[in-house]
């Protein structure tokens, strides 16, 4: 009897080491802090993610894009260096170069190019407990393809929606995000009168107009 009744209490405490699942809140925005590794270079960006999902959109904006695969497909943005962000508006996404006020068209919703669902890490896997930079996190991996992780990890508040990014991995760059940074306020993103159908992105944008395979960050 006593050894069921330790059982059961075991059985409940690890029950209760698994949190749930990711579930991100609708609207927010956070700074980070990216590295890309290029072929064993390091490019450093500092960078802004704003989530806003009951509009659709999203703005993904980084420092300098020219390691940004779909960044790189508008005019010579694949030699020059520029700040390059992610629009997602209505979930049809652009590439806006604020410096420069240049827009191009990159790929919309059916083509796997909408903003991320708050539900997105519905899927993921718990890998523990871990700590990015002294800041205790839930560790996940959501795979995208046989070979396509995404390691998330965010904050250990047991409601996901009070968690916070701590840190992204993914194909060959991680985002850092800065901690107690997360603001939770509405944030309208809105399309700049540069952004034209007809500017069309290329790079990464033309592969996702033509095939859809993935879902885009
Ligand atoms: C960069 O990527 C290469 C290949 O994946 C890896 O061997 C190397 O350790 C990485 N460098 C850093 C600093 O993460
Ligand atoms: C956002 O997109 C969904 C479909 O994914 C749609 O049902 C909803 O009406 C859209 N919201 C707005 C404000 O356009
Ligand atoms: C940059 O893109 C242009 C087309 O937009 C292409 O002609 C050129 O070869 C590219 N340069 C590099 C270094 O990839
Ligand atoms: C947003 O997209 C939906 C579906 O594509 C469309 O019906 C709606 O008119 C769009 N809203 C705006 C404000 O463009
Ligand atoms: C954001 O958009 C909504 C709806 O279009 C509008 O009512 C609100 O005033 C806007 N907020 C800001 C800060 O621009």
């Amino acid at each position: 009897m006593k050894y069921i009744i330790i059982c059961l209490i075991l059985a409940s405490v690890l029950a209760q080491q698994e949190p749930l699942k990711p579930v991100w809140a609708p609207t927010w925005s956070q700074d980070f802090v990216e590295y890309f590794n290029v072929t064993n270079q390091i490019y450093a960006n500092v960078g802004t993610y704003q989530y806003n999902a009951p509009s659709n959109s999203s703005r993904l904006s980084r420092s300098n894009g020219k390691q940004d695969p779909f960044c790189i497909g508008y005019l010579n943005y694949n030699t020059t260096s520029a700040p390059c962000e992610h629009l997602t508006v209505n979930n049809t996404r652009w590439m806006y170069y604020p410096d420069e006020d240049n827009c191009c068209y990159c790929c919309n919703a059916e083509q796997g190019c909408g903003i991320l669902k708050p539900d997105w890490l519905q899927g993921a896997t718990f890998l523990g407990l871990e700590e990015v930079y002294g800041t205790p996190a839930f560790y996940w991996v959501m795979y995208e393809g046989p070979n396509k992780p995404n390691y998330v990890w965010e904050t250990t508040e047991a409601n996901p929606l009070e968690r916070s990014l701590l840190k992204i991995a993914r194909n060959n760059y991680q985002e850092v995000y800065i901690q107690n940074q997360i603001r939770r306020d509405i944030q309208n993103i809105t399309l700049p009168a540069s952004c034209s159908y007809q500017n069309k992105c290329g790079a990464k944008c033309a592969v996702f107009r033509g095939e859809t395979v993935t879902q885009a960050m």
